[in-house]
């Protein structure tokens, strides 16, 4: 690995995304000795005029990590390696001294054979990302005579539909290349979506099944058990399909789609997945059910008549060899019964089946992303006993019984380390993004001019009992009188 000095500046220290999600990874690296002392500086950016020790008080109260043997005693040495510096986002100024902050450090670090690594990485609002790329390029890259890198981490939304998605690229494109921008999409630093690409090309077991002559549909599904609480202003401008299943879900749908990459390369794998977008038809309205959670409107943030889903099923169907005539039921929802993310594979029925007349449902291999991760195949099996009847049992591998003691990391952390390491396979490449803009946008433009309305649906419910129909309609059979249950210790 790359030694050296390394600075991390954390734009937009005191918003939400750096405090809740930022900053913990980042502690979580340093708990796990990825950030050494002596190698790492980290920077806060952001407008208010506080002192570095206000911004360590805003963040200690999200540190936590339950790994770490002495908490409070790493808590206070990670706060020492941040320092804060205020400025705009699109005066000289401020990115001058941020700059002169950082050449400082790592001047008094140059001791040490090494470079002046620089990772940027934007917790703010899209709309700054150009301004505040065209300062950092023009007053804080990287020291060229102490080698090292510059590289930019930027947070959806990247954008809000194909046209604003690739002016924002270009504008970014104009100032710094490809390898140089991390695009996080943070479900691909998930445990169990990383495990997708060994899941499929390492085992024998799939590879001659997961097509469809034998897969009848794929649903990846999206469930929250709260509404918009406090963000109902961020999402009414954007709803659930551009917040969720235009980036996280469809992410998904390309590892559970793609073809075997050529090999590990990031490049590689991500080829085959924008091959799959690409291959994606044009969304069908009647393919469509979109709803919004009643009570919704009451967020004073959102206005009374807004138009904006909170959930939705779209189903997207894939025109190629593989894939051609399986639906891939993508639903999301916010307030509703339960809280998870899961993909079920769902197989065909049995040809020429004799246990038609008992049988209780369909092989299902399902992935269950989060909480309790988890993967489990439905099937069906003699019930023990000396009655010859079947029963619907499953092969479960969960995680928390199977790997005891393993922490699964969080996504942010898993990310974070890729971006210093360099590796951009969990990253969404520009064309992939253009490719995934160009399935929704149509959808979405009709959203916003009022061509489609949402069903209301009750909070904590499944959803408008529509989206269950089409799921059916389009093959999806729901097991009934049977339900996996986490195995406890
Ligand atoms: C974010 C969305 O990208 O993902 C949020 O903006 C959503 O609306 C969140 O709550 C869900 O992430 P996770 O990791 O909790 O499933």
């Amino acid at each position: 690995p790359e030694t050296g000095c390394l600075s991390i500046i954390v734009l937009g220290a005191s918003g939400d995304l750096a405090k809740k999600k930022t900053f913990p990874a980042l502690f979580n690296l340093y708990c796990q000795g990825f950030l050494p002392p002596d190698e790492v500086h980290i920077f806060g950016y952001a407008r208010t005029k506080i002192s570095d020790d206000d911004l360590r008080n805003r963040i200690r109260g999200y540190l936590v990590n339950d790994r770490s043997a002495s908490p409070s005693e790493d808590v206070s040495k990670f706060l020492q390696l941040i320092q804060y510096v205020s400025g705009s986002y699109d005066g000289a100024e401020g990115f001058q001294l941020l700059d002169k902050e950082i050449t400082k450090h790592e001047i008094s670090k140059s001791s040490q054979e090494g470079s002046s690594r620089r990772l940027f990485y934007l917790a703010l609002p899209p709309s700054v990302y150009p301004s505040v790329c065209r300062m950092i390029r023009k007053y804080c890259m990287n020291k060229s005579d102490l080698g090292g890198w510059t590289r930019i981490v930027v947070e959806k939304p990247f954008g809000k539909d194909l046209d604003s998605a690739e002016q924002l690229s270009s504008q970014i494109g104009e100032l710094f290349d490809e390898p140089q921008i991390y695009r996080i999409d943070h479900y691909l630093g998930k445990e169990l979506v990383q495990n997708l690409l060994v899941l499929r090309f390492a085992n024998r077991f799939f590879l001659p099944l997961w097509n469809r002559d034998n897969i009848d549909n794929v649903q990846i599904v999206f469930r929250e058990d709260f509404g918009t609480e406090g963000r109902g202003g961020y999402f009414d401008e954007y709803g659930i399909i551009r917040d969720i299943i235009q980036n996280h879900l469809l992410q998904v749908l390309c590892l559970v789609a793609m073809e075997k990459p050529v090999s590990l390369k990031p490049e590689h794998i991500r080829d085959e997945k924008v091959k799959v977008l690409q291959s994606v038809l044009p969304i069908k309205d009647e393919e469509v059910v979109l709803g919004q959670y009643e009570g919704y409107r009451d967020d004073p943030t959102v206005p009374n008549h807004s138009n904006t889903p909170t959930f939705a099923t779209v189903i997207l169907r894939i025109h190629n060899e593989r894939w051609e005539g399986v639906p891939f039921i993508l639903k999301a929802g916010k307030a509703l019964n339960s809280r998870k993310a899961e993909i079920r594979v769902q197989f065909k029925d049995v040809p020429g089946d004799i246990f038609k007349c008992q049988k209780q449902g369909r092989n299902e291999f399902v992935i269950r992303l989060q909480p309790s991760e988890a993967m489990y195949m439905k099937l069906t099996v003699k019930q023990p006993g000396l009655d010859m009847s079947t029963v619907q049992s499953e092969l479960d591998l969960s995680y928390r019984q199977r790997y005891q003691g393993v922490t699964i990391p969080e996504a942010y952390e898993r990310l974070i380390l890729d971006t210093i390491r360099g590796d951009q396979q969990h990253f969404v490449r520009r064309d992939e993004l253009k490719a995934a803009w160009e399935i929704f946008t149509p959808l979405l433009h009709r959203i916003d001019n009022g061509e489609m309305k949402p069903i209301p649906y009750r909070t904590g419910s499944r959803g408008p009992a529509e989206a269950d129909e089409l799921s059916a309609k389009a093959g999806y059979v729901q097991t009934h009188g049977y339900i996996w249950i986490p195995p406890t210790l």
